[in-house]
């Protein structure tokens, strides 16, 4: 029998929000594990169950009949906690299939090339998890597990200004030529490639998959966003060398933060650095989603519709 039961932790964040939507439309039944001072609200059709993130006792009879458990947890609780203690609940409750919260690049992918070697030791915590994960499905043949991968997001990007264009300001920072091509993807195709990855059980069994929405660069982003808006977007150029010594200097003051996401902007958007998944790396067609496209305007339209952004602005 398939899945049928999903429980989300971490049902109310960026990821989780359009997460439980895309599994609701998807026609599972979703239960939302949520922490017992939280005061998060979620659709009428969920389930809320709520559990210490610390108790296995108290997760494990929260996870009791699902299926699956899709984790959406904050990145402090990936980055330090660590997901360990749902994780066993996940075993002791019976569940079949664990998804971690990961929902970022191929760590694999960032041991391959030098220019990830920072990034890498940085999500060392995501690591730990997915080794962890990937022991426990080994001693228990019932609990498998998915990895997904959906390298940076677009429209939180965005919002966030960690993609350095600045919709309402009208400004961007462009790395090098703004030409690298870069992998991407919205919150809401997350929730759809889940509840995809849920719907193929048996292909997406003990691995990790990798989703692309967009292949993109940052000329492209800021040139839809001028014609949609019908405004120039003012432009500050910046060389990647240059960040990569700030990012350095970051980390030695004590700023991770800002020294992880200057390595972000390092691996994504250097010239010739040529991190963009390749399509044949995807998983889009195991998981019936289309192939990654190269026009971002369906993107940058659907952002400006759903932050409610005006040409006026
Ligand atoms: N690739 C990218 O560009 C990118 C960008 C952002 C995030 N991510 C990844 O996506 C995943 C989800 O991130 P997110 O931004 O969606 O998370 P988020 O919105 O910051 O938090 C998700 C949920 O985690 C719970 N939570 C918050 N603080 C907690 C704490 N201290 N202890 C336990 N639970 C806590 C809350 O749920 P309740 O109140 O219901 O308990 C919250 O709604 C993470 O793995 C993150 O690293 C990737």
């Amino acid at each position: 029998m398939g899945i049928k039961t999903v429980a989300v932790v971490g049902a109310s964040g960026n990821v989780g929000t359009p997460l439980v939507r895309a599994l609701l439309n998807a026609g599972f039944a979703v239960t939302a594990i949520t922490r017992p001072t939280s005061t998060a609200t979620f659709p009428s059709e969920v389930e809320l169950r709520r559990a210490d993130p610390n108790s296995v006792e108290e997760l494990t009879a929260a996870l009791s009949g699902q299926d699956a458990v899709v984790s959406a947890t904050a990145t402090e609780v990936v980055a330090f906690t660590g997901q360990n203690a749902l994780v066993d609940a996940a075993v002791a409750a019976g569940v079949k299939r664990f998804i971690p919260s990961e929902f970022g690049h191929n760590l694999e992918r960032f041991e391959r090339f030098a220019d990830g070697k920072m990034l890498r030791q940085m999500l060392d915590g995501k690591a730990r998890t997915a080794a962890y994960v990937e022991e426990k499905a080994r001693e228990n043949p019932g609990f498998t597990w998915t990895g997904v991968g959906t390298s940076g997001f677009f429209d939180w990007g965005l919002d966030t200004g960690v993609l350095d264009i600045h919709v309402k300001d009208r400004k961007a920072t462009i790395y090098d030529s703004g030409n690298e091509i870069f992998s991407t993807c919205d919150l809401p195709y997350i929730g759809t490639a889940v509840a995809q990855v849920l719907k193929h059980e048996e292909e997406t069994r003990n691995k990790f998959v990798e989703v692309v929405q967009y292949q993109t660069n940052q000329n492209a982003i800021v040139k839809a966003l001028e014609e949609v808006l019908g405004k120039k977007f003012t432009l500050t150029h910046v060389k990647t060398a240059d960040v990569e010594k700030e990012g350095h200097e970051k980390l030695a003051r004590g700023d991770g933060g800002g020294a992880f996401v200057d390595f972000l902007h390092l691996w994504a958007f250097t010239d010739g650095a040529g991190h963009a998944v390749p399509e044949g790396e995807t998983a889009n067609a195991l998981l019936g989603l289309p192939a990654p496209q190269t026009d971002v305007r369906p993107a940058v339209e659907e952002y400006i519709r759903s932050r409610g952004v005006k040409a006026t602005d």
